[in-house]
């Protein structure tokens, strides 16, 4: 369960491919430019954008406590600083999309529906809420940048350098 310098233990790699998947699905969003979503991404996969959303809030929570915990034991890259910022990163962009996304629908005043149940009631809006709810998109851009180049990374280093970087996450 636990990790180790050589190797990332079963918890972090659940976390790491669950999230994964669930932020590619969320990435889908960008397809409602398409033809204002009227295709089968956008009419079977895009609805879930809220409910899965909350799951990755409350999933990014566990995942900051556990590598807090694992830190001592996890596998270190070099150069430590750059991969470490790189990976901070990651985890703020994680954590802030979801707080973005409620504060763009409460802003705005459509409430909140997580999976079915109304968790916040339609009302008025809230002009502060709104406003950085509007940072959702932008962030959600940079968020794919940094992906690719975490994804093209890990490539680099399984392809190219031959290394156990991909491996050890396996
Ligand atoms: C890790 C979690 C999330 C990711 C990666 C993500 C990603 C995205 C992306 C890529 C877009 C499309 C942006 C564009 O077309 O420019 C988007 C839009 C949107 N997201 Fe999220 N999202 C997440 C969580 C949430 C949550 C939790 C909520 C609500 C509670 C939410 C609400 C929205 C809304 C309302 C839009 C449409 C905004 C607009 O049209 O400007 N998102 N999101
Ligand atoms: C196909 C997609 C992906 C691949 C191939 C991949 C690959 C990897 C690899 C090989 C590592 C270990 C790096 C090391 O030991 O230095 C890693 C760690 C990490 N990855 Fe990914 N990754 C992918 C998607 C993602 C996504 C979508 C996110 C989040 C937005 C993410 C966030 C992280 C984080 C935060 C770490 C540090 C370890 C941890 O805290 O879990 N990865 N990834």
């Amino acid at each position: 369960m636990n990790d180790t310098p050589q190797r990332y233990g079963t918890l972090s790699r659940l976390l790491h491919w669950g999230m994964a998947l669930l932020i590619g699905w969320q990435l889908l969003k960008i397809f409602d430019r398409i033809n204002d979503g009227e295709h089968w991404v956008g009419q079977t996969l895009v609805p879930w954008h809220v409910s899965i959303g909350a799951l990755i809030m409350l999933l990014v929570i566990i995942r900051l406590v556990w590598a807090i915990k694992q830190k001592d034991n996890r596998p270190r890259s070099e150069p430590v600083a750059l991969v470490k910022a790189g990976h901070g990163l990651l985890y703020l962009g994680m954590l802030v999309m979801p707080i973005t996304g409620v504060m763009y629908l409460v802003g705005k005043g459509y409430g909140l529906k997580v999976f079915g149940m109304q968790l916040i009631a339609r009302g008025d809006g809230v002009e502060w809420m709104a406003s950085l709810g509007s940072l959702h998109s932008p962030i959600a851009w940079l968020l794919l940048l940094l992906i690719a180049g975490h994804v093209g990374m890990a490539l680099l280093h399984h392809f190219v350098k031959k290394d156990d970087t991909l491996k050890r996450m396996l």
